[in-house]
């Protein structure tokens, strides 16, 4: 069965064919990064711009290269939660025009359970139950992965995503938006225990994440030894950053992992590209005799196949959306169609 997977929650235009859930005929990504980096952030309504100049051709080169034509394709996959409203608009208008034309079925995706099921693509031996830590730019979830199409949040952040931490360190540090990557990079080059970072102490639930400290222990750094002359190594601090993110988000799964009996666990979303994530998470697995999964690098961010591999699972379970189908900004996973 061949799914058409059509993503616009954000900053990149994708669509994609994937078979089955899992093998992918093609993955077509048109990125705005380098046009909202002249603003340090993503401009929501330039977002929603590019996204319709964008995904005709988008959605045409991801059939060509599948050497599909819409005949071919059984169903037709679109993002429509969470994200930003404008953005996800222009998908979930685009999907419905086409499942109305050619009277495919329409399937609505969450966007999360997209980013979980990146791993079913990576590791086609990956199946359910098992834990999944979810860490993008706008999420941070550790989530119980009951089925294909089933799940129970064990934690979320309470202020800023993962992702987003990163992305305002790296501004602080002055590198370009989005600054995840940058980090990553300059980590390598600098010592982690040049800096001593809080761990935060989040009260009520043990699994929740906070960053907003951590965030705010980086940039307070940084300007106070701004205000007494005093340099900062840019690659110690990253280093030492990235170190105290991947303990807080490493220790948090594990201890989730053991407490609810999981032996296996995913990662996903755009910070499982980040390198101190990936090796202190799956060392840790290895140590506590865990099974251990993360997306290939091309699948970690935003893009189609991801939501073709999910909107397969989903057409299984017999989701199915109409022209009623309408874009959501804030969407638990638990409280998807
Ligand atoms: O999943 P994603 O593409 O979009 C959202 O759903 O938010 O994630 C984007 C986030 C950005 O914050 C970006 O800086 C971060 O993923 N990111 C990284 C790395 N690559 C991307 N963060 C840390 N290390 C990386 N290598
Ligand atoms: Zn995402």
């Amino acid at each position: 069965m061949k799914i058409l997977g059509i993503e616009s929650s954000c900053d990149e235009t994708a669509a994609a064919v994937v078979e089955d859930g899992k093998a992918v005929l093609s993955n077509i990504i048109a990125s705005q990064i380098d046009e909202h980096k002249l603003y340090g952030g993503v401009v929501p309504e330039i977002a929603s711009r590019r996204h319709c100049e964008n995904i005709y051709t988008v959605a045409e080169n991801a059939l060509s290269e599948a050497n599909c034509t819409l005949n071919d394709i059984d169903a037709v996959a679109v993002t429509y939660a969470p994200g930003l409203i404008g953005a996800l608009l222009v998908g979930v208008s685009f999907a419905k025009g086409l499942a109305m034309d050619t009277g495919l079925p329409l399937v609505p995706v969450h966007h999360i359970s997209g980013h979980i099921a990146a791993n079913y693509i990576s590791n086609p031996n990956l199946e359910p139950p098992y834990l999944a830590l979810v860490v993008s730019g706008g999420h941070s979830h550790i989530i119980e992965v009951l089925d294909y199409t089933e799940y129970r949040i064990v934690g979320r952040t309470r202020d800023d995503a993962a992702g987003e931490c990163f992305d305002k360190v790296a501004r602080t540090i002055g590198y370009p938006y989005p600054g995840g990557k940058s980090v990553d990079e300059a980590s390598k080059r600098g010592d982690p225990d040049a800096y001593i970072l809080p761990h935060p102490n989040v009260a009520g639930n043990e699994y929740d994440f906070s960053f907003s400290g951590l965030k705010t222990a980086v940039i307070n750094l940084v300007h106070n030894a701004s205000q007494r002359g005093e340099t900062v190594n840019c690659d110690d601090l990253c280093a030492s950053f990235q170190k105290t993110i991947s303990e807080i988000l490493v220790s948090k799964t594990i201890k989730a992992a053991y407490d609810l009996g999981y032996k296996t666990i995913a990662v996903s979303g755009g910070v499982s590209a980040n390198s101190g994530v990936r090796s202190l998470l799956s060392s840790e697995c290895n140590k506590n005799g865990f099974e251990f999964f993360c997306p290939e690098l091309k699948y970690c961010g935003d893009n189609g196949a991801m939501i073709a591999s999910q909107g397969y699972f989903d057409f299984l379970a017999g989701k199915r959306a109409d022209e009623s189908l309408n874009a959501v900004a804030t969407l638990p996973i638990t409280e998807i169609y």
